[in-house]
């Protein structure tokens, strides 16, 4: 979980790779550094802070000339964030350079070996010992830096996204990947590498995504060949054409990417039933269900993997799967589930959710279930990850970039889509009725528009944002579908406020954290019309005798809730299976507004990253 970014070609390299680690910062943003061949020598420059720092302290340290460069931001895993843990690393002799995203596990036994034949190391990190291992295995063997590093990594175990060269010979940079993502973008001459695509959209739409196990030789003029680390066998790479677009990937006005994000709702929403729903027709069309229906169909037991949002989203759909097909659901965090030996039968539909499609631990559990002989379905956002390539069959969110780190469209695009496959399920099942599909799907298509209305309340949502942002802790509660919303609004409020929240089923509040209910404490309940309704204004009855402060969510027009609550923000009606895409907005607005009134980092939040690369 550190972007790394490299240049090599005719245009000058910096800029290219500095925004580039700009636009990669969501993945790591302790520490950064560069490396630029200016055509005699190597020049470097790295910090600990942010790409901005090291753009002020590499421009007064050292010339931007040089067609030939690396860059990396970092997410400290081996070595405290400091500017000698930071990237790019170097060999014992100067001559190689590299960045590196991932972890070697085995650095300890390799570098007690390479101190044995008298290599000496400046930082704690596991990448210095890559290079220099590189550096031995170029050296005894007499091979080239391509060679060296295929032989270097055979002899790893961990994961990787490395790009590496060596000054006495800049015009090649070898890159490979395992377990860590890595683009390269072909353009005339010229070669881009990237975590992802994003630093080279203005330059090329040619990318080609390594597959794990891969790597090859970038050179100027030359054609790239991909080989099979393992073995040395040739790969043909499949280039694909990007469809993202620049405006995409910017803040297009709003203060922060995650209001941006916020606010896209509507139509990202839209975007994930586009050309799937055919409300009017009563027809789901998602070839990704449908190729495998009998997999669905047959399943005994759907379970769910993800982690963070993407595990909320997954709960949220327990509940709409067995509301709507009857079938039995297991919602997992892919970090337990992978190392609990769990039983996995080859009749169950493993669903795995991640945005990134790099999460590790979702992907090792993709794994563990393949080796169950399971289907593995994947609901990812980024195109052409690797957990939408590891999977047998998928369906993209279709949400666009989410670049702040707090998720927020990829947590009601992956509900939108895992409602469809619910819907599609019983309509194949027969668990449900025609005219029923009918109002399911006329309501889902409504959604992004109610979206919108939830949207209008940012202003009074501001006010009551203003009122509690000096809270040290906030209670969510919600139950039924809104439960998974209620942990989801107390993670949000986490994660970017670094206030403490909790998210707990209203009901469970009387069997403990009800004794925490004071009159400094909010208390956000979710109290939505239909479902418990009823109920969950009995457990409002009860914060209010215990002088809690109470912000409710409720359906417009509502009167019960209001009379009891010190504040209430209205969403507008709909079928209660889809109140989850309404009720979340309020509370992202909520999140969003306390964390910049206490002046946090509302993008780029203290200790977190956006993609989740190790375990
Ligand atoms: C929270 C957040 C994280 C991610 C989690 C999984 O706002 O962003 O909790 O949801 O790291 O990431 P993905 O969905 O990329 O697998």
């Amino acid at each position: 979980m550190c972007g790394i970014v490299g240049y090599i070609g005719h245009r000058k390299a910096y800029p290219i790779v500095l925004n580039g680690l700009k636009r990669l910062e969501y993945r790591g943003y302790d520490s950064a550094g560069i490396a630029i061949y200016d055509g005699k020598e190597l020049k470097f420059s790295k910090t600990k802070g942010k790409v901005v720092d090291l753009e002020k302290k590499l421009e007064a340290e050292i010339s931007t000339e040089g067609t030939i460069a690396i860059g990396h931001t970092r997410w400290a895993t081996h070595g405290v964030p400091n500017d000698i843990n930071s990237h790019p690393h170097f060999s014992n002799s100067g001559d190689l350079v590299i960045i590196h995203n991932g972890i070697i596990e085995n650095y300890e036994p390799l570098k007690q070996e390479l101190k044995n034949r008298g290599y000496s190391f400046q930082s704690d990190t596991d990448t210095e010992v890559l290079v220099n291992l590189i550096e031995d295995v170029k050296k005894k063997e007499k091979v080239k830096l391509g060679k060296a590093v295929q032989i270097a990594l055979n002899q790893t175990i961990g994961a990787y996204a490395i790009a590496v060269f060596d000054r006495k010979k800049p015009n090649e940079i070898v890159v490979a990947r395992l377990g860590s993502p890595l683009a390269i973008g072909v353009g005339e001459n010229e070669y881009f590498i990237a975590s992802d695509a994003s630093p080279f959209l203005e330059y090329t739409k040619n990318a080609i995504y390594l597959e794990d196990g891969e790597m090859a030789v970038v050179r100027t003029h030359k054609d790239m060949k991909v080989r099979k680390i393992h073995d040395d066998s040739l790969v043909d790479p499949y280039v694909q054409e990007l469809q993202m677009n620049l405006e995409q990937i910017e803040k297009g006005g709003y203060d922060h990417f995650m209001l941006k994000e916020i606010y896209e709702q509507p139509d990202a929403i839209r975007d994930t039933f586009r050309g799937r729903m055919l409300a009017d027709q009563g027809i789901i069309k998602m070839a990704g269900i449908d190729d495998h229906i009998d997999k669905f169909i047959n399943a005994k037991r759907i379970l769910i993997v993800a982690c963070g949002t993407s595990w909320h989203a997954g709960l949220v759909a327990e509940y709409v799967f067995e509301e709507l097909a009857r079938v039995p659901v297991e919602v997992e965090y892919a970090s337990e589930f992978r190392y609990r030996n769990p039983v996995i039968d080859k009749e169950d539909v493993l669903i795995a959710i991640s945005q990134s499609g790099e999460t590790a631990d979702t992907m090792a559990a993709i794994k563990l279930a393949k080796e169950s002989g399971a289907f593995v379905f994947g609901v990812c956002n980024v195109v052409g990850s690797s957990i939408s390539r590891e999977t047998h069959a998928g369906a993209y969110t279709h949400a666009g970039p989410e670049i702040g780190v707090a998720s927020t469209k990829a947590f009601t695009t992956q509900i939108t889509v895992l409602t469809l496959i619910a819907l599609q399920l019983a309509k194949k099942k027969g668990k449900i009725s025609t005219s029923d599909f009918y109002t399911y799907l006329r309501e889902l298509d409504s959604i992004p528009e109610k979206v919108a209305e939830a949207l209008t309340s940012n202003e009074h949502i501001e006010k009551i944002a203003a009122i509690y942002k000096d809270a040290k802790n906030c209670l969510y509660l919600g139950r039924g579908f809104n439960f998974p919303v209620a942990l989801e609004g107390a993670l949000k409020l986490k994660e970017i406020s670094y206030i403490h929240a909790e998210g707990y089923p209203a009901a469970e509040m009387k069997h403990g954290p009800i004794a925490l209910i004071d009159e400094q404490m909010p208390v956000v309940v979710i109290a939505t019309k239909k479902g418990h309704y009823e109920k969950v204004v009995s457990n409002i009855q009860e914060i209010k005798s215990r002088s809690g402060k109470i912000i409710g969510i409720v359906t417009k027009g509502d009167v019960d809730v209001k009379n009891l609550a010190d504040h209430v923000i209205e969403v507008p009606e709909t079928i209660e299976l889809m109140t989850p895409l309404l009720t979340t907005i309020p509370l992202q607005l909520l999140s969003y507004h306390i964390a910049v009134m206490l002046d946090k980092n509302v993008d780029q939040p203290r200790n977190l990253a956006k993609s989740v690369t190790v375990e």
